[in-house]
């Protein structure tokens, strides 16, 4: 799978550096060429004999040393490099990259790579919480440096809490999405809200759709997995947020519509792919409702409108809204796009064979607001994230 591929693994003085070995064991049997960079530090906790045997290439970690063949050899791995795995990543590297300092062999290489840069961070959860660490971490992710958190669990220390190395099948997926997707989407900040809200008529029922949130979990999914910070705006749903992304969890469109606005302003895109109850009961009975008469009749007000919102506030921002159809499929979307300021509508008709809300697939129409239109193909949800992650990025380029 990444025949061909160049990856330096950079281990770093951590107790978490013996799991680097497994690490460049798994890259090479996914066929890459692995290059090891290990610190002075990390030499204390594994030794370079165990990655030069795993890796079957010289670990380098003394940039002083002659050199084995006549390249600089900090400079000729981060020219080689299709991308740098920095796993375990310690405060202290993370701290040295974040401030300029290239003061070894690692940091160095670092400083002159033009790959792509992940570091798996592991340390002690307080330090890891440390203001300054948490500073440099978003210092870094600003400027396209991927991150994979650290999970939670006992650590070496005896602390419970989150500070652990992420596990290695999320280590190695996450190297895997960022050599076949290149992280186009670095350094941008993308606000996606997803699935259905509830609607509540008395404290046991409500109204809802059948909105599984598939769709925007697998953008936020996608969108992770090409280097942007993901803000998952979540209504009820039965899926697993996606690692790396921070998840808010909400249940009425009213808390939807308070979380988009609170936090759009922070995003470079927002894309909309949430089900939002358009109406709500304008009173929920506070017990619940009995049956008597034959006839119940239940009065609803409008939500607030999120998309409209966004749309009227975005600047410079590109807003995507999703358009959920049975009829009229292009001139709704049409309608929405322009009504709402969007900057791209993404129109799907919903009794189409393979698209349809607990679906796998999806069947949708990209329009933007210069009139191109995209008709896709029966496809994954994964896939169409991704098409439609291009065709964000095509219009920003367009823009610029
Ligand atoms: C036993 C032991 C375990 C350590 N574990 C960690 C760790 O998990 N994460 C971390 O950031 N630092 C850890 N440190 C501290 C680092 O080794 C120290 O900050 C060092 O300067 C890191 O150097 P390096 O980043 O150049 O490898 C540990 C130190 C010791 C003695």
């Amino acid at each position: 799978m990444l025949n061909s591929k160049t990856i330096v693994v950079g281990v770093t003085g951590g107790i978490a550096a013996y799991k680097s070995a497994e690490l460049v064991r798994r890259l090479k049997k996914l066929n890459a060429a692995v290059h090891v960079i290990m610190t002075e530090n990390a030499c204390n906790f594994i030794t370079p004999l165990t990655m030069q045997t795993l890796s079957q290439n010289p670990v380098a970690n003394n940039m002083f040393k002659e050199p084995s063949t006549w390249e600089i050899e900090h400079i000729s791995l981060a020219q080689k490099a299709d991308l740098f795995v920095i796993a375990p990543a310690t405060a202290n590297i993370v701290g040295k990259v974040a401030n300029g300092i290239a003061d070894d062999m690692l940091s160095t290489t670092i400083m002159a790579a033009k790959a792509p840069v992940i570091f798996a961070c592991a340390m002690n959860e307080n330090m890891y919480q440390n203001q300054i660490v948490q500073h440099n971490i978003s210092k870094l992710r600003k400027v396209g440096y991927i991150f994979i958190e650290p999970d939670c669990g006992k650590l070496a220390c005896g602390q419970e809490g989150q500070g652990r190395l992420a596990d290695l099948d999320d280590i190695v997926d996450k190297v895997i999405r960022t050599i076949i997707y290149k992280p186009d989407l670095a350094g941008k900040t993308i606000l996606v809200s997803a699935g259905p809200t509830k609607e509540f008529i008395d404290p046991v029922r409500f109204i809802t759709n059948g909105s599984s949130g598939k769709m925007g979990y697998c953008l936020a999914k996608a969108a992770a997995g090409r280097g942007a910070r993901v803000i998952l705006i979540s209504g009820p749903v039965s899926l697993k947020a996606p690692r790396g992304v921070d998840c808010v969890n909400i249940v009425t469109a009213q808390e939807m519509h308070e979380e988009m606005i609170k936090r759009f302003e922070y995003a470079d895109i927002i894309i909309k792919a949430a089900a939002v109850a358009d109406y709500r009961p304008i009173n929920m009975a506070n017990n619940k409702i009995k049956k008597a008469a034959n006839n119940l009749v239940l009065e609803m007000v409008k939500n607030p409108d999120i998309l409209k919102d966004v749309g009227s506030r975005k600047g410079k921002r590109i807003v995507v809204g999703f358009s959920m159809e049975t009829e009229n499929l292009e001139q709704n979307a049409l309608t929405k796009l322009k009504e709402k300021n969007l900057d791209m509508i993404v129109a799907n008709d919903i009794t189409a064979e393979g698209a349809g809300f607990d679906k796998d697939t999806n069947v949708v129409k990209i329009i933007n607001k210069f009139g191109m239109i995209k008709n896709l193909p029966v496809m994954t949800k994964e896939h169409v994230a991704n098409v439609i992650l291009d065709e964000v990025l095509r219009l920003e380029n367009v823009e610029k």
